[in-house]
């Protein structure tokens, strides 16, 4: 069966990224380009149970989607959203939320960003010191509040102050110590493949790379040739590749033509949360699993609720609200709930929605997402 959910024009605050799932059988193409067999991916120490990883998504991928993801299966690294380096160290309430996790939340690495070298280190030390299993330095955040602090994307333009800071992370640290990073500020400032190799060097352990620039933000296709370049500069270190990947297919595609350790899914797994189980279902060779049934679809939904009420109580009736789009068209949802559930308030009337989701499957009108996953938009220096 196919099921495309293509989004609606992107509106002026909306991204033009193309917001859509695709569904169907893997190829036999794929399936030999899944490498049926390869050994697990390892990051330092660390061994994964898969490949295939969750990109963080501030604002989406915090632990209540997280476990509600990997108890579908197939998930291996996921890395919390981006969370500043000097709150971090002094304990501000919201980067604790950020980096709340749980003995199912596993593997999992912390993802830091500063543009202070000092900050970085101190927040590497304290997650060591907090039992965290791996530290994951940001270099790929366009946002202007995070780059003009010299963080994110910025770091990139500064090869020596990126490498001075990554040494000295790593140095700091017997975690395993990872960067994420775009394929350079623009296309004439393509940084990534020698910092790469440096950080290689200095003792990173991975590499995750976005196959876009920073002037790109999320528009355009991602660069497949930027990937690749990033993954031959290197030498042992696994680079996994990022963007796009909407589709098995896709994910298997991105490997072949980069030749890419593993692959990170970001807004795919938002639109799609059963593709790594797809994923996993194809690397192992077997049939491609049934769409999930609208129980199944149901119980995913209320899991990720419940588990975000357990961390936010009924505050979690307004972070829901911003998945209403996507869920959705996933779930089959009729528009009229679907707009419910952004006015959501308590917990009983998200219960009470689901129930009339369950007895009124089928009625949706239009498989179509409501709307995009936000993204900065407009000229770079506005974000
Ligand atoms: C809403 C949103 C939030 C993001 N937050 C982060 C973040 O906190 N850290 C990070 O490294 N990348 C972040 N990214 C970038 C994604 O991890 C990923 O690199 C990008 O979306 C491309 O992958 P995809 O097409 O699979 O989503 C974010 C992207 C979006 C759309």
């Amino acid at each position: 069966m196919t099921i495309l959910i293509h989004a609606e024009a992107p509106t002026d605050r909306l991204s033009a990224a193309a917001d859509r799932v695709e569904i169907r059988p893997t190829s036999a193409d794929d399936l030999v380009s899944a490498k049926l067999a390869e050994p697990p991916l390892q990051i330092g120490a660390r061994v994964l149970p898969s490949r295939y990883s969750l990109a963080p998504l501030a604002g989406y991928t915090q632990h209540p989607f997280r476990v509600a993801v990997r108890e579908l299966g197939g998930l291996g690294l996921a890395t919390t959203d981006l969370v500043q380096a000097g709150l971090l160290v002094s304990k501000g309430a919201r980067s604790q939320h950020l980096i709340a996790t749980s003995p199912g939340d596993q593997p999992l690495s912390v993802q830091i960003f500063s543009g202070k070298q000092d900050e970085l280190v101190k927040a590497a030390k304290w997650l060591e010191d907090h039992g965290y299993q791996g530290i994951d330095i940001n270099m790929g955040c366009p946002m202007a509040k995070v780059n003009s602090q010299g963080g994110g994307a910025r770091l990139m333009c500064d090869p020596n102050g990126a490498c001075a800071t990554v040494a000295a992370v790593v140095n700091a640290v017997e975690l395993p110590v990872t960067v994420k990073m775009r394929l350079g500020w623009d296309e004439t400032q393509l940084t990534a493949p020698a910092l790469a190799r440096e950080f290689e060097r200095l003792g990173a352990q991975a590499i995750t790379i976005h196959g876009r620039t920073r002037e790109q933000g999320f528009t355009g296709t991602v660069s497949l040739d930027g990937i690749r370049a990033v993954v031959e500069a290197v030498e042992r270190i696994p680079v996994i590749g990022n963007g796009d990947v909407r589709s098995v297919a896709d994910a298997f595609h991105m490997r072949k033509v980069t030749g890419c350790a593993g692959v990170a899914i970001g807004r795919g797994a938002m639109l799609d949360p059963w593709i790594f189980g797809r994923i996993e279902a194809a690397t192992r060779g077997l049939p491609p699993p049934s769409e999930p049934t609208i129980d199944e679809k149901l119980s995913f939904f209320v899991r990720h609720f419940r588990l975000k009420h357990e961390q936010h109580g009924e505050y979690a009736c307004i972070l829901i609200r911003k998945f209403a789009a996507w869920y959705g068209a996933r779930l089959g949802v009729p528009e009229d709930l679907e707009n419910r559930l952004r006015r959501i308030e308590s917990e009983a009337q998200l219960l009470a929605l689901a129930d009339e989701m369950r007895a009124r499957h089928g009625e949706r009108q239009s498989a179509i997402a409501t709307a995009l996953i936000k993204t900065p938009n407009g000229p770079n220096e506005l974000w």
